[in-house]
């Protein structure tokens, strides 16, 4: 410590009052054992945290006697929204909201947003997310996947669209260097914008910060509802304002089946005049693990699976089908100047923290490192979909499912790598049916040998028809093929 400088020393002690203060000096235990340069970081790391919202999080989370729920269930209903021509939507409604939409996109006035920050910790993959291989074919990743899409988009409607990416410091340099090593997946570093969003530290189940190691604190991302305030304090709505940009299409790292830029989807964000839309599709069975889109006391509200007692996520509607039945699949669009007033540092609509039982890895003075196999500490999380009640008009529109969703998040069975590349070869032969390709398909509606449309060719059905049609000569669909490769 006597090589520490004398303003450094200032400085831990004034933070070791702070951190005193509210309970939390446990985190010097160790100082000790530090060097100059680690106890430099460490310094550093303390600094960082914002010791009053903390307190106030355990003392509201963790050391407040549990309400049971903050929620009327009895006032709470499914929330409307806009159904596709296929389920009695009007044709002519959505022909409409295309062209607009499309008209918007040549202006330039759309750009795209990802939410990569997560840990991923259920796919037990070891690198940032996006870097994950779904393609069956051509091992494309996540990233190079949205990557084609975007850029179709751009050549499509003549315009540049620029491609947010929001990381945490968990994973910043590992896909920074990603994007760099694959030459940002063709798009142009000028076009790529990643910034980190902020972490929160992790406490212990009595709201005692946990530390992962002598000198480090155990910090973890603050929820994908912390994109708001890294998109506004990170130069991302500034970016857009001075590119006469006012849409952000969101979607989740996990889903390469999300349409990245959707015209029908951004005219009806429009015309609606609204501030955040959202794309839901129905839940597949009562139970599905998605959010639910609802209306409480005149507010459209997600309420989590988790959160909803079982016996309301069966009930059905008047004809038969299940009630809360719009689920959501964070596919949104949020208007640039919502997204300051609720993220932005003039903006003081900060949405509300939700709590989590993790298992965080801690340091212990005998064992050094320790992965806990139970939940042993609490992780701090905002999530994005908080915002629906604080913004003005907001929409649902429905999507369908083989068209819009179909993520990787687990390692096996549902959701998982094997069933996405299922789905994407499902959408490859779709998309040739609908184009007039007379297609041999098997018992499970599928063809028996693998091949892939690059998103590069064509961004959605009505894209691929017209591409395919022009496309000569056309190649055979066989094993290895590539349309538009
Ligand atoms: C989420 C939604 C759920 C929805 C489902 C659809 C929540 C709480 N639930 O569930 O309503 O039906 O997706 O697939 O969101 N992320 C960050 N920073 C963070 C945390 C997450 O960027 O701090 C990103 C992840 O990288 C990922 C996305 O947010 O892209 C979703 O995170 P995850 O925690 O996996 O959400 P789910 O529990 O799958």
């Amino acid at each position: 410590m006597k090589s520490l400088k004398t303003e450094s020393l200032r400085t831990l002690e004034s933070l070791r009052t702070s951190f005193r203060k509210v309970g939390q000096d446990h985190v010097f235990e160790h100082i000790e054992d530090l060097n100059a340069q680690e106890l430099e970081a460490f310094i550093e790391q303390l600094n960082s945290v914002n010791l009053e919202a903390l307190s106030e999080l355990v003392k509201t989370h963790l050391l407040a006697k549990e309400k049971d729920s903050t929620l009327d269930w009895e006032l709470l209903k499914p929330a409307p929204y806009i159904p596709t021509p296929a389920q009695g939507g009007d044709p002519a409604e959505w022909e409409a909201a295309h062209e607009l939409g499309e008209a918007a996109i040549k202006a330039g006035r759309v750009a795209a947003f990802t939410v990569a920050g997560g840990q991923g910790t259920r796919l037990g993959y070891d690198g940032p997310k996006g870097t994950f291989k779904v393609s069956a074919l051509s091992g494309k990743s996540l990233f190079e996947i949205f990557a084609d899409k975007i850029y179709r988009a751009s050549q499509r409607y003549d315009v540049k669209i620029p491609w947010f990416i929001m990381t945490s410091e968990l994973n910043h340099e590992a896909t920074a260097q990603a994007f760099k090593d694959n030459d940002y997946y063709g798009l142009g570093e000028d076009m790529v914008s990643l910034f980190t969003q902020e972490l929160v530290p992790a406490v212990d189940l009595n709201g005692k910060i946990i530390l992962e190691n002598k000198g480090m604190i155990a910090m973890t991302p603050n929820g994908h509802g912390g994109s708001l305030s890294a998109l506004s304090k990170k130069g991302a709505t500034e970016k857009m304002r001075a590119m006469g940009i006012d849409i952000l299409s969101y979607f989740q790292v996990d889903n390469p089946l999300v349409p990245c830029i959707d015209p029908a989807f951004i005219g009806f964000h429009l015309s609606h005049q609204s501030e955040l839309s959202s794309k839901m599709i129905p839940k597949a069975y009562a139970l599905e693990k998605v959010g639910m889109f609802c209306e409480y006391k005149g507010k459209q509200i997600v309420i989590e699976y988790s959160d909803m007692p079982q016996e309301m996520q069966n009930m059905k509607d008047a004809n038969g089908g299940i009630l809360f039945g719009a689920g959501s699949v964070a596919i949104h669009l949020f208007d640039r100047d919502f997204i300051d007033r609720i993220g932005g540092v003039s903006g003081d609509e900060s949405l509300p923290y939700h709590k989590a039982l993790k298992k965080i890895p801690y340091y212990d003075p005998q064992l050094g490192l320790v992965k806990p196999t139970e939940g042993n500490g609490i992780k701090f999380e905002m999530f994005v979909f908080d915002a629906l009640p604080k913004s003005r008009n907001p929409l649902v529109i429905e999507g369908a499912r083989n068209e819009n969703f179909s993520p990787v998040k687990n390692a096996d069975g549902i959701d998982s790598p094997e069933a996405c590349k299922q789905d994407l070869k499902r959408q490859a032969v779709r998309w040739l049916i609908n184009a007039g390709e007379a297609m041999k398909l098997n018992a499970d509606g599928l063809v028996d040998f693998n091949f892939e449309i690059n998103y590069r060719f064509a961004m959605d059905g009505n894209d691929f028809k017209k591409q395919w049609t022009h496309l000569e000569p056309k190649p055979e669909i066989k094993e290895g093929t590539i349309i538009g490769s």
